[in-house]
């Protein structure tokens, strides 16, 4: 054996609605794609027609020996007016989580990944803390709905990437850039996360239940400095790692708001998480307040540096905040050819299995490649392939390797030579 799995460590894929569904809700990305924001021209409608194609999705999950889904449903879909709520939707998705167990595959379900009906957008979103309420109503319609069927829950995904996409960098709709407004849309988050939190546990407990987790996924990277000796790039680097995900990892895991953030609905504090849900995929090299990659490392199809010792340190710094066990929710690359994605899979497992940290589940980003918000269809993360013109889905190498490790429980020596030995980054 190279490496083994960690003791109950478990391996499965992650996906989003908007990503994948396809159909025409009117949510903030069918908008922005109408106003002809997406780099390649092609439409969150159309992704994998998942919401036809589910059953044949899970079937090949089955088939490939994958047992644990993170999946999301969409509020758009759920509520398409304000307060009134789509049975159809409904139904939809309980038929879906129903195969997924009968299929014996285990939901972590995402209430709110990125995406909003138009009607709470056109509120101001969560920019707004008149609309936690609506969030809320709608996170309690969500787990009476399928609180029978889900366990184990995510409140929002990556808060801090869709504040500040969104409301600083403005490529994300609404397109703002206040850096002012992106810090308090983190903070709305971190109390809708808080408030949901408490709620879902509530609610469950009287629905009978015992067995509930929730978590919000965290997205984090490494900051490292340009010049490591250079104080100046030092403290860019640890200003921006503070700015974009220490203070909110504090926030939303113990309640304690410090700035840039507020507490704007007066939280008590806590511990708010019944494990860390951590979605890592790269560092940054800064000598200004910000982002940047270094010249000369291993980067995707995207130029995102690929650093697999990053996963532990991000991991630690949650861990450091709330012992908990730790779920990394997504880790995953953009490799058009899939020519280094078993390389990027076996170096970040092996990663985490050789530390002493308590990862318990592992969900790879993604199963079928998917619409990569701004970059469209013309970015791939998955582990299958999809030709979006006819919507066949074919294994790719990389979905054969995670097959295998997942069927052996680790990666044996000859699994690295079949899959990873021959693959190598790009400069
Ligand atoms: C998001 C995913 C996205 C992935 C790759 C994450 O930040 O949660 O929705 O597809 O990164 O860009």
């Amino acid at each position: 054996m190279v490496f083994r799995l960690l003791p109950g460590m478990q391996l499965g894929v992650s996906s989003a609605p908007a990503q994948i569904e396809g159909g025409d809700v009117d949510h903030n990305w069918n908008h922005w794609y109408r106003l002809g924001k997406i780099k390649d021209g092609s439409s969150p409608g159309r992704a994998n027609r998942h919401l036809e194609l589910w059953r044949e999705d899970i079937d090949l999950m089955h088939s490939m020996g994958i047992r644990h889904y993170r999946l999301g449903i969409e509020w758009a879909r759920l509520e398409p007016e304000e307060g009134s709520w789509d049975k159809e939707a409904v139904r939809y998705y309980r038929k879906l989580l129903k195969y997924m167990k009968k299929r014996g595959i285990e939901p972590l379900l995402t209430l709110h990944h990125f995406t909003n009906p138009m009607w709470f957008e056109s509120q101001g979103g969560f920019a707004d803390e008149q609309n936690i309420s609506a969030f809320l109503r709608y996170v309690s319609f969500a787990v009476r709905a399928f609180g029978d069927l889900v366990a184990e829950y995510i409140t929002v995904n990556e808060p801090n990437v869709y504040a500040t996409l969104g409301y600083y960098d403005g490529g994300f709709p609404p397109g703002e850039d206040s850096v002012m407004l992106a810090s308090k849309v983190m903070s709305v988050m971190a109390a809708c996360h808080i408030r949901s939190y408490r709620m879902i546990h509530r609610l469950r407990r009287k629905m009978g239940y015992h067995d509930t987790k929730v978590g919000y996924a965290h997205h984090a990277r490494v900051f490292a400095p340009a010049d490591r000796k250079n104080p100046l790039h030092t403290s860019f680097a640890k200003i921006s790692r503070w700015m974009f995900q220490g203070a909110l990892a504090k926030a939303c895991l113990t309640g304690y708001f410090r700035p840039p953030l507020r507490n704007i609905i007066d939280i008590t504090p806590g511990e708010y998480a019944d494990f860390l849900a951590l979605n890592y995929y790269t560092r940054s090299t800064v000598s200004r307040l910000g982002d940047g990659t270094a010249p000369d490392v291993a980067k995707n199809d995207l130029g995102w540096e690929i650093y697999p010792s990053g996963i532990i340190q991000c991991a630690r710094e949650l861990y450091a905040i709330l012992d908990r066990p730790i779920y990394i929710t997504e880790n995953g690359t953009c490799d058009n050819q899939d020519d280094f994605r078993c390389r990027y899979i076996y170096e970040h497992l092996k990663a985490l299995c050789e530390e002493e940290l308590p990862v318990e589940r592992y969900y790879h980003w993604c199963f079928c490649d998917n619409f990569e918000w701004l970059e469209g269809e013309s970015a791939r993360f998955g582990i299958v392939h999809i030709d979006y013109e006819t919507q066949q889905r074919t294994i790719k190498k990389s979905g054969r390797f995670y097959s295998e490790v997942i069927a052996q429980g680790g990666v044996t020596e000859m699994l690295y030579q079949e899959y990873v030995a021959g693959e190598a980054y790009h400069l």
